[in-house]
């Protein structure tokens, strides 16, 4: 049982890996969800193997990103371990608990989201089968086991972004060097990229052409502008198109709907706003976006109830049609009564504090507009 080797530098991630090791320490289960490109299975990867001593029959990789039929899920954990034959009158499912009935291992299952139905119901069958085992799983999306604990991934610090970025720019230019007016653009690369390391790899490789600044520039809302990555990057992870399309594509039409509307707002948004440019999507919707980490929750302490964001990377790509014209009707319709029915503090957009939502609000059909109408 080994683990794949990344063919780049791990970087940073220091406390996230102390924080997910103590969760796994006291759990069977634990997911690492959150957006594509996130760096959940760079994380995983790197928390299994600083783990692997703890179990003495291995730590045992699970590759379910290739499969887009959730029956083929037993085959994939069977073939990894080695399984060729379950034995007579045995089913798949029967002889991988056989096997891993008296084992102390760690088995990692990675990129559950497309069949999250079926690891699901294999985990739980795995976790019952063999008592020692534990299972370190990521997906965009929580498995739903019960006992699972799920934790989200959270975009990189600064500074390991400035690290990350420095290192792939290196890749791309080898005489790539940070200088003092250079770091300032990074730090504002990685922001405006929320921190995503696929996003920031990808704005690396501009290096070979581009100073940091331009590349900041660049990107001020035209991450469409972001490069393939390498070819040998799994294709839900050449683009930033393509990995918002890898979630995109599991979503219901309710879900998409919501979510094409509610990419106008560039500043984030509360539950009244997602209902009014959306009035048929119900509390049930909004939650399974979040759920499923295209919609970030930020608790606002000047706020009612939490707000609602999608990382910039997120925002920038829903399909064609994403400000329709009924968005911007209901957006018309709903923006001059959120200010008289008290969406700023205290009703009054010219008073201190209502500023910034106002601020945030005048940025929404930039981006949107200019790409898609
Ligand atoms: N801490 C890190 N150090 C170096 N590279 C990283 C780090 N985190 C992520 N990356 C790189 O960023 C890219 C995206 O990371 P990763 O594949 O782990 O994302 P993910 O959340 O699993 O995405 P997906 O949902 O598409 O599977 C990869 O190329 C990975 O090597
Ligand atoms: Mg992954």
């Amino acid at each position: 049982m080994t683990l794949p080797i990344p063919l780049t530098r791990f970087v940073g991630r220091e406390a996230e890996l102390a924080e997910a090791a103590t969760l796994l320490a006291a759990t069977r289960l634990l997911t690492l969800t959150g957006p594509g490109g996130a760096g959940k299975t760079r994380l995983a990867l790197e928390l299994a193997s600083d783990l692997a001593g703890n179990f003495p029959d291995g730590v045992c990789f699970v590759d379910l990103a290739p499969l887009t039929e959730g029956e083929f899920v037993w085959d994939q954990v069977a073939t990894t371990l080695g399984i060729t034959e379950p034995g007579s009158g045995r089913s798949l499912s029967e002889g991988v608990g056989q096997y891993l009935a008296e084992r102390r291992a760690l088995i990692m299952l990675d990129n559950c989201e497309q069949v999250v139905q079926s690891a699901a119901s294999v985990t739980a069958a795995l976790l019952t089968a063999a008592p020692a085992i534990k299972v370190l799983a990521t997906s965009r999306e929580p498995l739903g086991v019960g006992g699972e604990v799920t934790w989200v991934v959270p975009p990189l610090s600064d500074g390991d972004g400035v690290e990350l970025f420095t290192d792939r720019a290196r890749q791309a230019r080898p005489h790539f060097s940070l200088r003092e007016r250079d770091a300032e653009a990074v730090r504002t690369i990685c922001r405006r990229l929320d921190g995503l390391p696929l996003a920031i790899e990808l704005a690396a490789t501009r290096a070979r052409a581009f100073a940091p600044a331009d590349i900041a520039a660049g990107l001020r809302d035209r991450l469409q502008l972001l490069p393939a990555g390498p070819r040998t990057a799994p294709a839900r992870q050449a683009t930033l198109q393509a990995s918002f399309d890898w979630s995109y594509d599991l979503l219901s039409e309710p879900e998409r709907a919501l979510l094409r509307q509610c990419s106008v707002f560039a500043g984030g948004f509360d539950l009244e706003a997602a209902i009014a440019v959306c009035p048929a999507a119900g509390l049930d919707v909004v939650g399974s976006l979040v759920d499923r980490s295209l919609l970030v929750v930020q608790d606002d302490e000047h706020q009612g109830g939490p707000r609602y964001r999608m990382l910039e990377p997120v925002r920038q790509f829903p399909s064609p049609g994403a400000a329709t014209r009924a968005t911007r009707r209901c957006w018309r319709g709903w923006w001059p009564q959120s200010c008289r029915s008290g969406w700023f503090q205290d009703g009054s957009p010219s008073s201190a504090g209502g500023w910034t939502p106002l601020t945030s609000g005048l940025r929404i059909f930039r981006p949107a507009e200019r790409h898609r109408s």
